[in-house]
């Protein structure tokens, strides 16, 4: 070995040795002054979304509206789920991290997507019933070489961010109630902060913050109150039982699961929780003798240190139509009246927009964003809506907009500060609603108080006569989705783009930008200021999640989780018109070159006709059993949304165990449930109705 050798050897090793030593070879750790400054650092995406304002603004404008046209396929990754994607990719040291189906976790190289490691759940398949609106997961939170994850059966794990090995977990959820965990957890002041799902099914909401490091719960807050007789936890509760009427403990356990968004300003400490719609649906089964049901459907500001209230406003007093406050709340400093206004602002699915001082929770303006006949608008002085008078339904069918899916659900909605705009993935919609009949607690099972398969006009529910709705919000069906682009400060709408399909979440950048996933499969990119379409490309499968964007060695990416399901993918048909498709992570870049193959879904199942003999009546009755039991998963009318198996393409061997399969459990590990409180005869009417749609389709029907 020569002497010049040697001597650059010792140069590589000192070298080596220096970086090591200064810590350049040592990711950055997200820690609390990470979080704090995230909106600031725009190579990485640290939290949901994306601050803790929960703006999914990024300041990168390598991409923007000049160069978007040349956005081409970076990579492409499989998580190997076929059911609903959610979540929101976080990008921190070079690795992306994101969810796929009940609740896995992978982690991939943000250059390459190389997969670095993943981690299997394990969730309890028997659980996957529990959960209203599909086994999705929308994302993780990453704090001091941790990565969070809320589990679908209610556990909340801790994983090595390195590795993907388990540090702790903790069941956050009575494991015999139907709770489930969907959303993402927040960190913040070094607690993890989880809530929950399962008002539908019948449960008691509240929102946890955990020990970040060890797991040891340090406060939990009920988002309404228990059984007075059992002492309440504190006067918080004492004051929301006020608002309640009757057993309402016993029937449901209330409701209003924190089962999404959270917000947090940290100057302030406080952090904002989003809560849910009421157990049962209809208020006259939880709280016969009416009150405001605190504190469902609510915006609630509670002290971080304690998980005690600080204020709230209740979007929704008394709900009665699943209206939840779940949505996105995003944090802002607005002029407003000439002064700065420190605000949080929220599209709950009740269709208003609403802007709080968020100090104070003062309400500063409610305006419609989508089409409301359930208000005539919202009383700024009382804070309260001003109710139409068909809006509490009864026995009579009324049809209201928006219906339970909300006019924004959880996609999340994105705030551009340079244009002042929220980008809203709205939905005009309408749902009839009426009080079931003959209505009994299944416990463990759907038990709104409301019948799905109702559609009016019906002998057994009379549709409400036009002339006793409030003029001007009669009954009209409607059905529209758009990106709907909003002034907070105006409170009025500044462009529209109305989709024939679904919008998914939203993301806004610097480069005047704001990008968009469809229930069709395009993923496309418009300007922030007016809304022209810039770019699109097919991904061949259902895009629900929001978008995210980093960069990393002198490139910015956007990546976006395709993947259809959730509750509108199991209730409706698959746009894309596939059979079951597998979810993909599609990652994009400037002048892109791999190879976009778009998702392809499975092959339908062949049709081989099966006989059946059954009269009109038979088949009618086995529609409506089906509508209440079973369209929730298997599809409106049997048209399935592609996640859960569509009926009419079932084998004739499943036919012939459709007892042992609906009424005995046989499919229980599948996640189906086992409907053992339903009786022969009740399976036998599903069975012939689902014969009678094999057959309709097979003679040329959808
Ligand atoms: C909570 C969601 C859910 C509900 C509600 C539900 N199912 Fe299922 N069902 C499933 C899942 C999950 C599977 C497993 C197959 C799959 O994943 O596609 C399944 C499978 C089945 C199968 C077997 C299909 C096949 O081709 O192998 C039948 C039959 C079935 N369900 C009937 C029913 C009936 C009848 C009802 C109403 C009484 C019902 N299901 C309600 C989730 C549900």
């Amino acid at each position: 070995m020569t002497r010049k050798a040697l001597t650059a050897t010792t140069i590589l090793i000192i070298g080596l040795a220096a970086s090591i030593c200064s810590g350049e070879a040592k990711p950055a750790q997200v820690d609390d002054a990470a979080l704090r400054n995230a909106a600031s650092a725009p190579d990485e995406w640290i939290t949901i979304g994306r601050d803790y304002a929960e703006t999914r603004f990024s300041p990168l404008r390598q991409i923007n509206s000049s160069n978007v046209a040349r956005l081409g396929l970076a990579w492409s990754y499989d998580p190997g789920s076929l059911r609903g994607l959610e979540a929101t990719p976080l990008v921190a040291n070079g690795v992306l991290y994101a969810t796929s189906d009940w609740s896995n976790v992978f982690a991939l190289d943000a250059r390459t997507g190389r997969e670095l490691w993943r981690w299997d759940a394990k969730a309890d398949r028997i659980r996957g019933y529990r959960a209203c609106c599909d086994v999705v997961n929308r994302g993780v939170a990453l704090y001091k070489g941790k990565v969070y994850v809320g589990v679908i059966d209610g556990r909340l794990a801790a994983l090595d961010a390195a590795t993907g090995t388990l540090r702790w977990e903790v069941q956050t959820t009575p494991v015999d109630e139907p709770y489930t965990i969907t959303g993402a957890p927040r960190v913040v002041d070094g607690k993890v902060i989880i809530g929950n799902g399962g008002s539908e099914l019948g449960v008691r909401g509240f929102v946890s913050a955990y020990d970040a490091e060890t797991g040891k719960l340090i406060w939990r807050f009920y988002t309404v109150p228990g059984d007075p007789a059992k002492g309440f936890e504190n006067e918080d509760m004492r004051k929301a039982a006020e608002t309640w009427t009757g057993e309402w403990w016993k029937n449901g356990g209330g409701g209003g699961t924190a089962w999404d968004s959270f917000a947090y300003d940290p100057d302030a400490k406080l952090l904002y929780v989003g809560t849910g719609n009421g157990s049962a649906w209809d208020r006259s089964l939880r709280s016969p003798g009416g009150g405001d049901n605190l504190y469902l459907s609510s915006i609630v500001a509670l002290h971080v240190e304690t998980g005690r209230v600080a204020w709230y406003y209740q979007t929704t007093p008394g709900d009665q139509w699943d209206y939840t406050a779940v949505q996105q709340m995003t944090l802002a400093d607005l002029q407003i009246g000439g002064r700065t206004r420190k605000v949080i602002m929220q599209a709950p699915k009740n269709g208003f927009f609403y802007v709080l001082d968020r100090l104070t929770g003062e309400l500063l303006s409610a305006e419609p964003y989508a089409k409301v006949t359930w208000a005539k608008g919202v009383d700024l002085k009382t804070g309260r809506p001003i109710e139409t008078r068909q809006a509490r339904y009864g026995d009579k069918a009324v049809m209201l907009s928006p219906g339970p899916g909300g006019a924004h659900n959880w996609h999340p909605m994105s705030f551009n500060p340079n244009t002042g705009l929220v980008y809203i993935p709205a939905i005009e919609s309408s749902f009839t609603y009426v009080r079931e009949r003959d209505f009994r607690r299944v416990p463990g099972f759907w038990n709104m108080g409301i019948d799905l398969a109702a559609r009016g006009n019906s002998a057994q529910y009379p549709a409400l006569p036009e002339s006793e709705y409030e003029p001007g919000t009669g009954p009209e069906v409607g059905a529209a989705s758009s990106l709907l682009a909003w002034d907070p400060v105006a409170a009025k709408p500044r462009w529209r783009i109305k989709h024939e399909a679904t919008g998914g979440g939203t993301l806004t950048t610097a480069g005047n930008l704001v990008f968009q996933g469809l229930s069709d499969g395009r993923f496309v990119a418009y300007t922030a200021d007016t809304g022209a379409k810039l770019w699109e490309v097919q991904l061949g499968n259902g895009i629900m999640a929001a978008p995210g964007t980093y960069f990393l060695d002198g490139k910015q990416y956007v990546s976006v989780l395709v993947g259809w399901g959730g509750a509108s993918g199991l209730y409706a048909p698959n746009p894309t018109q596939q059979y079951k498709a597998p979810g993909r992570l599609f990652t994009f870049v400037l002048d892109g070159e791999a190879k976009l193959e778009p998702v392809r879904g499975i092959e339908r199942p062949p049709l081989t006709p099966i006989e059946y003999n059954s009269t009109p009546a038979e088949v009618e009755r086995g529609a409506t059993i089906f509508g209440r039991r079973c369209s929730m998963c298997h599809g409106i009318a049997a048209v399935s949304g592609g996640a859960i198996a569509d009926l009419r393409y079932a084998l004739p061997a499943t036919y012939d165990s459709f007892d042992q399969i609906v009424r005995q459990g046989a499919y229980q590990a599948l996640g189906m449930p086992k409907f053992d409180f339903l009786s022969e005869a009740d399976v036998a009417a599903v069975k012939s109705y689902l014969l009678f749609r094999r057959k309709e389709l097979m003679d040329g029907a959808r």
